[in-house]
């Protein structure tokens, strides 16, 4: 990894992790959030700063895992996922991969990372600056899908997955790894992540999964969906800066002008599915009479 990048001083010991892990537990039991450092909701996972006073450590609790066996699948597409990243030259936060025991037979996987400064998150590095001037990060950003996305490896380049570092974009979200097979299906196994989903959709996402995720195989899509979601973030100023660095290395550009329907289409329905995710808590807890694993905001950004 390259000097200058953020390192954690000492990986979060077991027993910090169980704490961070009962912290999660009081909320998901309770509804309130207020205990914990939530740093950022994220569309899979809640990024929880620990210790919660003065974080040191970023933790993502992922969906349980069934068994050792899928925990271990999964840990190993995400080392590989960040050496395949690291390889192409794009920069990844120091990222630990982490189990820890949870009910019956099943495994909690947490992703640990060293706690960024806010002031280096894309979206306030972007808010800091003037939208006309264009920014480096943001080409640091479009080189560094170009570089990697090649059908085999894709990632997600939303501008909330990013921080400026040093002078380069580096990525932070490797939670959900773009990797796919030689006939261009996912390696993920989305089933574990369709838990987190309504029960109402969970079987249409299960058929469309697939082929959804395998949009981001293509460049020309991320970068769409990048420039896109600025609408979530209130950056849409800057969309002209993105569409027009991505238009200088795509081959089929972008069409600015399609992007406001685009991302009206995609909010609706994110918003549809944290109004479902509240009504799937409520029934999973009354009716059977079990915790709803996933800890889910009180309002969304896509509202
Ligand atoms: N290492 C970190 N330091 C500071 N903030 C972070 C860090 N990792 C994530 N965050 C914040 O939490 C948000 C959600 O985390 P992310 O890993 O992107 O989850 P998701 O896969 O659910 O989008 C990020 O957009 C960012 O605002
Ligand atoms: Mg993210």
């Amino acid at each position: 990894m390259a000097m200058g990048l953020p390192r954690m001083n000492h990986p979060i010991s077991d027993d910090q992790l169980t704490m961070v892990e009962e912290a999660i537990g009081r909320a998901l039991d309770t509804d309130d959030h207020t205990e914990l450092n939530v740093l950022g909701y994220g569309e899979v996972s809640v990024a929880v700063g620990w210790p919660s006073p003065s974080p040191v450590w970023v933790c993502k609790r992922m969906p349980p895992f069934p068994d050792r066996a899928a925990f271990d699948r999964y840990a190993a597409l995400v080392s590989d996922y960040i050496a395949t990243l690291t390889r192409s030259g794009v920069a990844i936060v120091e990222t630990e991969i982490r189990p820890l025991p949870g009910p019956d037979d099943t495994w909690i996987g947490y992703l640990v990372q060293p706690v960024l400064n806010p002031a280096t998150l894309g979206p306030d590095v972007l808010r800091a600056a003037e939208p006309g001037a264009g920014h480096p990060l943001i080409d640091s950003i479009v080189d560094s899908v170009m570089a990697c996305t090649d059908g085999r490896t894709g990632i997600d380049a939303q501008i909330t997955n990013w921080a400026w570092i040093e002078g380069r974009a580096v990525n932070l979200d490797v939670n959900t790894p773009f990797v796919y097979d030689e006939s261009g299906r996912p390696l993920l196994d989305i089933d574990i992540f369709i838990g987190a989903l309504p029960w109402a959709v969970r079987a249409t996402q299960r058929r469309a999964g697939p082929k959804i995720i395998a949009r981001w195989a293509k460049p020309r899509w991320t970068l769409t969906d990048l420039a896109m979601n600025l609408y979530k973030d209130h950056l849409e100023d800057w969309i002209p800066a993105v569409v027009a660095a991505a238009n200088e290395r795509l081959d089929e550009p972008i069409d600015e002008s399609e992007l406001k329907a685009l991302y009206d289409k995609e909010a609706k329905l994110w918003v549809k599915l944290h109004r479902l995710k509240q009504i799937d808590r409520w029934w999973q807890r009354k009716a059977r009479r079990r915790r709803y694993e996933f800890l889910v905001p009180a309002t969304t950004n896509y509202a």
